[in-house]
């Protein structure tokens, strides 16, 4: 089986961990570091971001750690941050996320959970195209989930103005990760590898902020495997040189299906034209 040992020598290699200050980000920075590859870290509070920055430097004595500001429920942030990013990129992880949230709106008027896990990422991924596409293989690891099998995407109701729910809001943004990973592998023929995990059901922050209440929340925690496990998918997707194009990797780490919808080519372009309309970010070089 795959473990952490498995990571291989990363010297010399350059990553990108979205929402890297807490739960599932926080190892996967830690075990790239660990390995020799320079992280760049993002949080979206700098208190938040350096407490996790010093742990890692801590765990990681010597490894080149640095953390920058990123919210991803703002197309300004998000673009001032590609703006100040100028250096190739092995591997992004688009790990940020935020779950099960009574209904709100970013800064732009998008859905948030929409807006955040998936818009954000699509316009981060985009702007940092041309960075990725200079290092051979580069790989755009997304965090799904295997909640992405209860999403819907309607058109007509993006903004879900009509029948919120907190787990399909969560799910629809978990499907597009999915879709967006499998376009995205489509459209680059080879020029970059797009892969999406599934955690596994991970103690995090995102439990008690907003799957259940914070007392439900605080018990899960418990019985949860620890956010170190729920790294592993993105390690391997990041590292393994067995980890392919288009492949969605869970628990384990182990290959699993997308559902059919994930696997939808038609509704795949679609989202991809829409998501490039509303962040109006288009990939360049890859049509
Ligand atoms: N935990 C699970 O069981 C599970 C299962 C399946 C999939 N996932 C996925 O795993 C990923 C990581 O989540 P997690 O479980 O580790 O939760 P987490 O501990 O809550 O971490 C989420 C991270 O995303 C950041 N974030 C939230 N909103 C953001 C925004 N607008 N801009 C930039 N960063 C933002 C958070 O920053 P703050 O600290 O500032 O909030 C935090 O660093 C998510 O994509 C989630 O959907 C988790």
């Amino acid at each position: 089986m795959w473990t952490l040992d498995d990571i291989p020598d990363l010297t010399g290699f350059t990553a990108l961990v979205t929402g890297a200050n807490s739960g599932i980000g926080l190892p996967t920075a830690l075990h790239l570091a660990r390995r020799g590859a320079r992280v760049v870290m993002t949080a979206r509070e700098q208190t938040r971001g350096q407490g996790a920055l010093d742990a890692i430097r801590t765990a990681v004595p010597g490894g080149e750690v640095e953390l920058r500001l990123l919210d991803l429920a703002d197309l300004g942030s998000v673009r001032a941050f590609a703006d100040g990013f100028d250096e190739p990129l092995d591997l992004l992880v688009n790990n940020a996320g935020i779950g099960m949230i009574s209904r709100q709106t970013t800064a732009d008027g998008f859905e948030m959970q929409f807006g955040t896990n998936h818009l954000g990422h699509f316009a981060l991924t985009g702007l940092l195209l041309p960075h990725l596409l200079a290092r051979p293989g580069a790989r755009v690891v997304t965090v799904s989930s295997d909640a992405h099998s209860l999403g819907r995407i309607d058109f007509d109701n993006l903004g879900l103005e009509r029948g919120y729910g907190r787990v399909s809001a969560y799910s629809r943004s978990k499907l597009a990760n999915l879709l967006f990973t499998l376009e995205l592998q489509r459209r680059a023929r080879g020029r970059l590898l797009g892969l999406a995990t599934h955690p596994g059901a991970t103690a995090t922050g995102i439990m008690g902020k907003g799957w259940v209440a914070r007392p439900v929340g605080a018990l899960m925690r418990l019985l949860l495997q620890p956010a170190e496990k729920g790294a592993i998918p993105s390690l391997y997707a990041a590292t393994s040189p067995h980890a392919t194009g288009g492949l969605f990797v869970g628990p384990g780490p182990k290959a699993l299906t997308p559902s059919a919808r994930a696997r939808d080519e038609s509704l795949a372009r679609r989202l991809w034209e829409t998501s490039e309309d509303l962040t109006g970010v288009r990939f360049k070089v890859i049509t």
